[in-house]
């Protein structure tokens, strides 16, 4: 079976296992490498048994079997080797700096005009890690949202000097691969899907620290409300089909929008009694046990592939 390309990924740890996986399930070869052997040698053991799990279960990705995608992944002991050859690198080190500075200069080192180096980071910008870098106009953030292999949005941010065609080639890439990439056109801190989450969590933990509602019906309004049309839609679609289009939904709620947002208070400090009383909340219902958060990790991943298998379904029937 030919490979379709290669793929380097720096940092075998959960996010690294999951490009791992996308990847090859999309028939790229995938060299896998990590600082610590132990690590890579765990993350191919955990890869080979989840994709003989979803096998079974029906939810394996792409064309090939379980067998074939893991055939394409292999553990790499060398940086080097691990991305010599390849046409995008993946680096999924750890959220610092310092580590993804280093990584890059190194990758700088090996990469030709050829490959796409990408980073995973959730929140550091692309000028703080790319500046200067002899390949800087191949340098991107693709930043993947956990567990990538059930929620396919990847967000795409330029450093200011990255060429408009790596933004576009890596785009096609995430689309192949079965993920829904997002393009951000400049850099802005948090990206759009922390910016929007915090804004969420802002309100969410007002509502607490107000005396308004308890931390459980906080988290209802949106696993039973918003949550519900948000999974198929955004706020936007949302607005214009709630009356009739945009223009009239702004004509019969901008004021009411204005005027509820105008009380929004300032920006919680996130500690003393709010804290106090959300922890309480969360504890009970999933003690902060590895062991009870991965069961409660298990329920949820098998929520987002119900409903993965939902969404497929019902695009494949209309
Ligand atoms: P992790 O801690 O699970 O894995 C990091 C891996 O990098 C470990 O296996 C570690 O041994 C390895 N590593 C450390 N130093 C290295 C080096 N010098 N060279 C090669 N490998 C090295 O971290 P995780 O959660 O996979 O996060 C990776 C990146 O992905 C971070 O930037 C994080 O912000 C981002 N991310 C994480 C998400 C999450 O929910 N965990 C979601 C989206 C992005």
């Amino acid at each position: 079976m030919a490979a379709k390309g290669k793929v380097g990924i720096i940092g075998s740890g959960l996010i690294g296992r999951g490009w791992a996986m996308l990847f090859a399930a999309s028939g790229y070869e995938v060299c896998l490498f990590d600082i610590l052997p132990e690590q890579v040698s765990g993350a191919l053991d955990n890869i080979k048994m989840r994709l003989q799990d979803l096998q079974k279960a029906g939810l394996l990705r792409g064309s090939l079997t379980a067998d074939e995608q893991f055939g394409l992944i292999s553990g790499c002991s060398d940086f080097n080797a691990a991305c010599q050859g390849a046409l995008h690198v993946q680096e999924c080190v750890p959220e610092n700096l310092e580590l993804k500075r280093k990584i890059f200069s190194q990758l700088d080192a090996v990469a030709d005009d050829n490959m796409v180096l990408s980073s995973s980071t959730s929140c550091i910008l692309p000028s703080k890690i790319f500046s200067g870098l002899k390949h800087v106009k191949q340098c991107i953030v693709a930043h993947p949202v956990n567990p990538p292999y059930y929620v396919p949005l990847v967000e795409l941010i330029p450093h200011p000097e990255t060429e408009q065609s790596i933004m576009d080639r890596t785009r096609a890439l995430m689309k192949e691969i079965g993920q829904s990439p997002v393009s951000l056109k400049k850099e802005v801190d948090g990206f759009a899907l922390n910016r929007i989450q915090y804004a969420i969590i802002a309100e969410s933990w007002r509502l607490i620290q107000d005396g308004v509602m308890s931390p459980e019906d906080v988290d209802t309004v949106m696993s039973a409300g918003l949550g519900r049309r948000y999974a198929f839609m955004g706020p936007l679609e949302v607005m214009h089909l709630n009356a009739e289009g945009m223009k009239s939904y702004v004509e019969r709620y901008g004021e009411t929008m204005q005027r509820v947002l105008s009380t929004f208070g300032p920006i919680p400090d996130f500690s003393g009694p709010a804290l106090e009383t959300v922890d309480a909340a969360m504890t009970s219902r999933t003690p902060s046990t590895p062991e009870a958060l991965n069961e409660r990790r298990r329920w949820r991943d098998a929520r987002l592939t119900g409903l993965a298998r939902l969404q497929s379904d019902m695009d494949n029937s209309s």
